[in-house]
């Protein structure tokens, strides 16, 4: 009686784990537009970029032609002319 209990519940948590995998792989590759920076910041803020990445935004629609750095407290856009945002791009680019 208790082991075939125990099946059950062992076969309904597998299929759990199952729906939440296939869940997950399908949530992947959203279709909507990442969010994007409206503006940016010209200011030197080289002391507040964490990490070794940044990624570079087009100018698209109300999105203005970025270079996007993470911080602590999540991204800054930052202008891409700002000469501390190329001494920034230059050095992840080369370590
Ligand atoms: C920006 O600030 C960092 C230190 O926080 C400094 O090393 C760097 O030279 C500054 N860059 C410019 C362009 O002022």
């Amino acid at each position: 009686m208790s082991v075939k209990i125990l099946s059950i519940t062992l076969l309904l948590l597998s299929v759990c784990v199952c729906c939440h995998s296939s869940e997950g792989t399908r949530h992947r590759h959203p279709a909507r537009i990442p969010p994007c920076c409206p503006a940016v910041t010209k200011g030197n803020r080289t002391a507040e970029v964490v990490g070794q990445t940044y990624r570079e935004q087009a100018a698209r629609g109300r999105c203005v032609k970025a270079i996007i750095f993470n911080t602590k407290n999540g991204q800054l856009c930052a202008d891409p002319e700002a000469q501390w945002v190329k001494d920034l791009t230059a050095k992840m680019r080369k370590e």
